[in-house]
């Protein structure tokens, strides 16, 4: 697992955005797996940005989500569709019909499963962005989700529900289930990078990073992927033992495993 820390957020997001930048570049019909709630956002700005000034275009990429609540209304606002319009594909050049997810209205959900593992099968994901619960999930997989596990139906846990209150008027207004890519569904993208920045993070970094491999803490599954990258700012690499070595690993990679100069130049190559 590489573990980068930076100063703080917006480097975080920016780190992760060139990321992006470098594979979208390089493929131009990516596909790219979006988380949503506060860890992204930074991501989220910085690639909105990078549009806007004519640098990237995502005119050929997909979007896959990577968890949505079931019961709530089409369209509502808190939906987690709705969030990824609200907060990127609104503001980039992505086709909307190209944001795949599971259909959280099917009659029979486990059918709405089903259909979207296949989808992801018949085009894998190449960066899969992630954020981490308080509880270590990742997607929606709450503790003592099987580490194979694939999409399927999923209870929130009341931490979670607890967590995700302030976006809904109250907790009772939070669905209890939610249709989540897999833990195994997740470790099939090319490459996973998780976000997390914070004190309020730092215990669920030092876990997912350094902890025991557990379901009863999902996010410790990256530590089976053979390229995860966990960005991490100051604030959330507090806890963690070894962040001397991670820095030092990060300084002197060697040449190959840097990205290359994104320059202006480049940037107006082909892209848009
Ligand atoms: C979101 C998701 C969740 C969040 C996690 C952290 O699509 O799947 O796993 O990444 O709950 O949420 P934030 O970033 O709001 O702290």
């Amino acid at each position: 697992m590489e573990v980068v820390i930076v100063a703080g957020p917006s480097a975080a997001g920016a780190l992760i955005a060139d990321q992006i930048e470098h594979l979208v570049r390089s493929k131009p019909n990516a596909a790219i797996g979006l988380a949503t709630g506060s860890s992204p956002l930074e991501i989220y700005r910085s690639l909105i940005e990078r549009y806007r000034t004519g640098r990237l275009s995502f005119a050929q990429s997909s979007m896959y989500m990577l968890d949505e609540y079931v019961g709530l209304p089409e369209g509502h606002d808190q939906s987690y569709r709705a969030f990824l319009h609200t907060e990127l594909l609104n503001h980039l050049d992505v086709p909307s019909e190209r944001l795949f997810g599971p259909n959280v209205h099917a009659d029979d959900p486990r059918v709405a499963c089903a259909e979207y593992e296949a989808r992801l099968a018949a085009s894998p994901i190449d960066l899969q962005i992630l954020g981490v619960g308080s509880d270590g999930h990742i997607g929606f997989n709450e503790p003592t989700s099987s580490l194979s596990s694939r999409t399927r139906v999923k209870t929130l846990t009341r931490q979670t529900r607890q967590d995700n209150a302030r976006f809904f008027d109250s907790i009772d207004d939070v669905p209890h289930h939610v249709i989540t890519q897999g833990i195994g569904t997740i470790l099939d993208a090319g490459h996973v990078v998780l976000i997390a920045c914070g004190t309020g993070k730092a215990s669920a970094v030092v876990r997912l990073v350094e902890g025991p491999l557990t379901a009863m803490f999902p996010a410790s599954a990256l530590q089976l992927h053979p390229h995860a990258t966990v960005v991490v700012d100051e604030a959330a690499a507090g806890m963690l033992q070894l962040a001397e070595y991670y820095r030092d690993v990060y300084a002197n990679r060697p040449a190959w495993q840097k990205l290359p100069d994104l320059t202006d130049n480049q940037a107006n190559n082909g892209l848009q």
